[in-house]
């Protein structure tokens, strides 16, 4: 029988592309607006349940939970998305596991974590001869004990193999210090929400640190921007005090793009987004660590001027354009402009003051950053690390000495204005409502704690 000549087909529809973004939290937030942009569709995963609660809803067209009994993977595999990529910390090994599962761009599966665990992180980069500080995972008193008598050397920096945010972060200056460091860092919950496996005993890195930030493709890595980070130790805790833009013609850009390539192949980034830290030692630079997201917290503007695209869209472009990012790859370093990002620090527990707000408001380089968004009357508590900063303000202009002017004028604007003391009864008044804030939450979320302690119990019977 002659097969009959079936009518044309209409041309399918073609589909838009789907990015799924596993806790598009912080800068990570950005990334819907900008896939939308360029005609893409997301869902969002949330790898811990609460995410689900503070992802930007609206931004999404499903907002999926990796929970038990959830059936996360089979939902993605359904959905095959064209790409899948971390918005924060929290989601880079679900968002690499969602990735592998669909046969998408994805960094190399290597043993241990190397790209979470920082003990690990400091061994792969050995083995792969890549310089790189002492330093590895400690789990008892004793055993730190003997790294400290092999090591000999003070300081040395005691903080979480997987946390974020500074958390437990400790510079030691003596055996005594390391040891009750180890103490309040092993065994307990840390920023992410997971439960510390005793704690990395890590060299100190005594100079200049500097931050990297890039995106890979295909191996192939795009160091877009490097900016030098004060911190200075209060009480053995690094506290950020601003990040400064590198420009082109700095002299340790080339070391520093450069060691920052080898570090991202070594740990085995491939693809995606990183933001590694890194310390001078001599003439050489040494990793902190590296993350395999997006930097976090950034105004994404003034990244933009000074880089001529900032990190999420260069992020996007990676996957929705890949001829046009890898064009980049061949193009010279660029920083149009200056730019420094300032973080304020609270002296004591304080009041935010009007006058403050307006001085702030009226510096002549600040462009924006959550410190601009402070409100007269405000309460702020002491500044202890990143998560008690009030809020960052970034600073951008041509001329740079028109930058360190306004770095000094926050800084005396903090000293004389912008913090009224909280009196002690004020004080007293505060923690009363925290400690009934904390009640209130907890009661709130039994409901659907409960719910999930059970759902986890049917999933494994
Ligand atoms: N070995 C080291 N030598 C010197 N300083 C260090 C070292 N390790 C950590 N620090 C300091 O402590 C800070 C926090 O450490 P680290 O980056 O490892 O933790 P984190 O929890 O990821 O913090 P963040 O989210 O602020 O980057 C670093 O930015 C750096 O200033
Ligand atoms: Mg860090």
């Amino acid at each position: 029988m002659v097969p009959s000549l079936s009518p044309a087909q209409p041309a399918a529809t073609p589909t838009r592309p789907l990015a799924v973004v596993v806790d598009p939290l912080s800068t990570g937030a950005a990334l819907a607006g900008e896939f939308r942009r360029r005609g893409w569709r997301c869902v969002a995963v949330a790898s811990i349940p609460w995410i689900a609660d503070v992802v930007q809803a609206d931004d999404f067209e499903e907002v999926l939970v990796d929970a038990p009994g959830t059936g996360l993977r089979e939902r993605i595999r359904a959905l095959a998305p064209d790409a899948v990529v971390p918005g924060a910390e929290f989601g880079v090994l679900l968002a690499e596991e969602l990735a592998r599962q669909q046969g998408l761009p994805v960094n190399l599966d290597l043993p241990g974590d190397p790209r979470r665990d920082k003990s690990t992180m400091l061994e792969r980069l050995r083995e792969q001869g890549v310089r790189a500080a002492a330093g590895r995972t400690v789990r008892s008193v004793d055993e730190l004990d003997r790294w400290l008598s092999e090591w000999g050397r003070y300081p040395v920096v005691i903080k979480p193999a997987r946390s974020a945010g500074s958390d437990g972060a400790q510079v030691c200056e003596s055996r005594e210090q390391a040891l009750a460091a180890f103490e309040t860092v092993a065994g307990q919950r840390n920023s992410l929400d997971l439960r510390n496996d005793g704690a990395v005993a890590m060299e100190y890195l005594d100079g200049q640190q500097f931050y990297a930030n890039a995106v890979s493709i295909d191996g192939e890595h795009l160091v877009h921007e490097v900016w030098r980070v004060d911190v200075d130790n209060v009480d053995g805790n690094p506290l950020y005090d601003r990040d400064v833009s590198l420009a082109a013609d700095d002299p340790l850009l080339g070391r520093l793009i450069a060691y920052t390539r080898e570090v991202l192949t070594a740990l085995g980034i491939t693809d995606g987004a990183s933001h590694s830290e890194i310390r001078m030692q001599g003439e050489q630079p040494v990793l902190v660590e590296t993350g395999a997201r997006l930097k976090g917290t950034s105004y994404l503007p003034a990244h933009h001027a000074v880089s001529g695209a900032h990190q999420v869209e260069l992020l996007v472009e990676r996957y929705a354009a890949p001829a046009d990012f890898r064009a980049r790859l061949a193009e010279p370093y660029r920083a149009a402009t200056s730019c420094s990002c300032v973080a304020l620090r609270v002296p004591r527990p304080s009041v935010v003051t009007a006058e403050g707000v307006a001085a702030l408001a009226a510096l002549p380089t600040a462009v924006g950053g959550p410190g601009l968004g402070l409100r007269a009357g405000q309460r702020v508590r002491q500044t202890t690390d990143l998560y008690t900063m009030p809020g960052r303000i970034y600073l951008v202009a041509d001329d740079l000495s028109a930058i360190e002017a306004d770095y000094r004028r926050i800084r005396e604007i903090e000293q004389s204005l912008l913090y009224r003391p909280a009196t002690p009864l004020e004080q007293r008044r505060w923690a009363a409502e925290e400690r009934a804030r904390w009640v209130a939450v907890r009661v709130r979320a039994l409901p659907s704690w409960t719910a999930r302690k059970v759902r986890e119990r049917r999933a494994r019977d």
